[in-house]
Formats: structure tokens, sequence, C-alpha cells
């Protein structure tokens, strides 16, 4: 059998859309306001509904713990995240951070109770709580200090009520959770603010797509 080779037929793949992963709470609702302002509506991310994964026309969302942000993009699962720099610095992950995004400041303090100041140099042995034991470690460190850390994952402020620790290190945006449980700022551990990320893979194979999303958002944040 002679004749001519047959030419494979041609599939045509629909381009799958490019995917952000956001993370759930107070940065969310501020994540949909900034891409919107750049184009992007991002308003399915909103409705009430326990999916995952929405679909926003040239982005498609999922929604994370911020904690995990760094994961997927790290790993190119997700092209593009927003996470605090809080969660950046305290994981290894070497991810491109092309933007500030000028939303979510607030601060890394160490707190203590306002009714029983400690004497972070006499005390034999400090106990701190975090939620970030490798900021905390890098912080003490820095000044010096030895003390136990102990890792939490949430209500952090709870550690020196109930005696678990001396301090807390942990973040404050309006002051409101410690101010209400009795505790006040001894020190600042760092400023922090909201980041966009960007797996590096993506950047080089869909620059045409990333790019002036990046360009839009930029025009924003300056
Ligand atoms: C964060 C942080 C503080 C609180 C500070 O907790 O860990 O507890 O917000 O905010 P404020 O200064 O505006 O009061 P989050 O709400 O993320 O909950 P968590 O305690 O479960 O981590």
């Amino acid at each position: 059998m002679g004749g001519k080779a047959r030419k494979a037929p041609i599939v045509e793949t629909a381009p799958r859309p490019l995917v952000l992963a956001l993370p759930k709470g107070r940065i969310l609702e501020r994540s949909v306001e900034i891409f919107g302002k750049a184009g992007y509506d991002l308003s399915p991310v909103l409705s009430k509904s326990r999916k995952l994964i929405r679909d926003c026309g040239p982005l498609q969302v999922w929604i994370l713990r911020s904690s995990d942000v760094p994961t997927y993009v790290h790993h190119g699962a997700a092209d593009l995240g927003v996470v605090g720099s809080d969660v950046l610095r305290e994981q290894s992950f070497e991810l491109y951070e092309p933007l500030d995004l000028g939303i979510g400041r607030c601060q890394m303090v160490v707190a203590e109770r306002a009714s029983a100041p400690v004497d972070e140099r006499a005390l034999a042995h400090l106990r701190i709580v975090s939620k970030y034991p490798r900021i905390t470690r890098r912080y003490l460190e820095s000044r010096g200090l030895t003390a136990e850390i102990i890792k939490l994952s949430g209500s952090v402020e709870l550690g020196p009520i109930t005696g678990l620790s001396d301090r807390i290190v942990d973040i404050t945006e309006t002051g409101e959770t410690l101010r209400q449980n009795g505790l006040e700022i001894v020190d600042t551990v760092m400023e922090i603010s909201t980041r966009l990320v960007v797996n590096q893979a993506s950047l080089k194979l869909r620059g045409r797509e990333i790019a002036p999303l990046l360009e839009r958002l930029a025009e924003l944040v300056v």
C-alpha cells in the first residue's frame, strides 16, 4: 500500500483559563475589588456558594486557605496568587512577587498582657505563641533573645490570657482583638501587605495574558 501519509487530524483545544488562587477571609473582597478596577470581573467569587472554583471569564479563581496559596503557585497548579507577605515570609518558597497590591496592610507585632508585662531579658524561660514560628524565630535571633515558640493555628491572643505563654507574635490590623483581650503591643516585627505572586513557568508560557494583567494592576497600585 503506497500513497500519501495521512495527516494527523487537527484537534482544537480550548485554551484553559489562567488560574488565580485567592485566599479566603478578609482579603477576598478587597481582591475582587482591585481586580474589578483593573477590568477583571471576579464578582462570581462573592456569590454565596460552597464552590471552591469560580469561572470569571479569562480567569478561573480557586478559593484557598491563605497558607496554601504559595504551594499552589510554586507547583504551577495555579498561575497567579494573592497572598499576604506574612504568609510568604513564613514559608520558604521563592516566588516571583511582582506587585504589592496595597491592600490588607497590617502589622506583625509582639504583644503581652497589659496587666502582666514581662522582662524579656530577665526571664529564664520565655514562651511565645504564634501562627508564625519561623518569623518569630528570626525576630528573636535578630534581637539576641531566646524563647520557646509554641505554634498555634488561630485565636493566638488566648495564649497569654490562659497561661499558655507570656507573649504572642501575631498580626494586627485594627487592634481590636488585642484591645478586647487585654493585650498591648511591645514591639513591631514587620509591616505586612498583600502581594501578587506569579508562577515562573506561567510567566514564560502565558506572558501574553499575564503581562497586561500585571500592567493594569500596577497602574492601580502606584
Ligand atoms: C487575625 C489575627 C488577629 C486578628 C487581628 O486573626 O490573627 O487575631 O486578625 O485583627 P484586628 O487587629 O483587626 O482585631 P483572624 O481573623 O485571621 O483569625 P484567627 O485568629 O482564626 O487566625
